[in-house]
This record gives C-alpha cells, sequence and structure tokens, in this order.
C-alpha cells in the first residue's frame, strides 16, 4: 500500500516507518475478517451441495458412527459435519426421539445415516472406521472399550469414567 502525501515522502527518507501502526492493524483485521467470511462462506457452500447431494460419499471417507446424539452429541455432529473427508454413517442412542433428531440433522447435510437403540449391534453390522461417544459418563469406557475393541478409532467425551 504506496503512501503517496506527506507521510509517504517522511517514510521514503527514513523519517517514519512506511506504514502506521493503526494502519496495520486496520488492514490485517480487514484480512483476517476478509478470510472468516470465505472460510464461512466456503462451509455453508459444503453444506448446501451436500443438501443438493452433489457431494457423494468418497472411498476415502472416514465412515463415522455416533453413540450418544443428546445436547453435547448435536453439538459435536454439528462441528463436524463439514469436516472433509468426515461422512457419519450409522448413530445410536437408547431414546429413538434423540436418535431421530439426529439423523434428520445428518439427512439435511445429505448423510442419511441407520439408526440403533444398541451400540453393539451398530458396530457389529456396519462398516465404521471410527466412532464419537457422547452419552452419559457412566458408560463410556464399556463403549469405548468395546469399540476399540472392534478396531475402531474412538472419540469420547469427558469423563472418561467417574472412578479409577
Ligand atoms: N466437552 C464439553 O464441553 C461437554 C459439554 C457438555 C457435555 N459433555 C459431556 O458429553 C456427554 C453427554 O452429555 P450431554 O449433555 O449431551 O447428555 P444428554 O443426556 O443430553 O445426552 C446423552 C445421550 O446419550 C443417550 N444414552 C444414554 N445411555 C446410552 C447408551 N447406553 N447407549 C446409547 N445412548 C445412550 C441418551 O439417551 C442421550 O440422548 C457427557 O459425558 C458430558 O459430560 C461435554
Amino acid at each position: 500500500m504506496a503512501d503517496t502525501g506527506k507521510r509517504g515522502k517522511k517514510a521514503k527518507k527514513g523519517l517514519i516507518p512506511p506504514i502506521s501502526r493503526r494502519m496495520f492493524i486496520t488492514s490485517a483485521s480487514a484480512a483476517a475478517a476478509g478470510a472468516a467470511l470465505v472460510g464461512a462462506g466456503l462451509l455453508y457452500n459444503r453444506a448446501r451441495m451436500r443438501k443438493k447431494k452433489l457431494i457423494r460419499p468418497k472411498e476415502t471417507e472416514l465412515k463415522v458412527g455416533f453413540i450418544g446424539t443428546g445436547s453435547q452429541g448435536r453439538n459435536l455432529i454439528l462441528a463436524a459435519v463439514n469436516i472433509p473427508g468426515v461422512r457419519f454413517t450409522a448413530i445410536t442412542d437408547i431414546w429413538p426421539y434423540h436418535a431421530g433428531y439426529a439423523a434428520n440433522i445428518l439427512k439435511e447435510y445429505g448423510m442419511p445415516v441407520a439408526t440403533y437403540a444398541d451400540y453393539q449391534d451398530m458396530i457389529a453390522k456396519e462398516k465404521l472406521d471410527a466412532v464419537i461417544i457422547a452419552t452419559p459418563d457412566w458408560v463410556h469406557a464399556q463403549q469405548a472399550i468395546d469399540c476399540m475393541k472392534a478396531g475402531l478409532h474412538v472419540y469420547c467425551e469427558k469423563e472418561m469414567a467417574s472412578s479409577l
């Protein structure tokens, strides 16, 4: 950004820095805001394309199952659903209302999922690469151990267990 006024002439003579701190902060903030908007736009477009089913499941995508689609579970779904390479294919919740609610959210993102009431059925029937566990604390340990024994990668909500 060339400064052709008095400030520019002084800067050329080395009397003042060519760009003031205020100018730097203003342009850096504008650039950051621009980048954030572009990023948000890309995510939005990806969601819309998924909705229109323009993005098809790929062999290279990670097939992820979900156990416990309550309040934190839905937060995690929304946080993960736009990560490139992640595809939810199945969910489990003992409460059909929560399972159906989450399945509808995922359908909106172009990811129809199988729903289960028992995670053991899910991991036996689905070809998953990983699971996200967001059930109540006291069932985390057993569910995480069973999933790892089935060869799955596990993201488990805190707390991992209520005792050691
Ligand atoms: N990381 C964080 O900031 C954060 C924030 C909130 C909650 N959490 C953690 O997330 C976990 C879930 O909390 P929440 O607030 O979403 O609870 P929640 O009660 O809203 O959701 C839990 C869900 O798990 C289901 N469930 C219970 N037992 C199950 C089982 N055996 N198999 C399958 N589904 C089962 C319930 O029906 C419910 O839908 C807890 O461990 C909590 O500590 C973490």
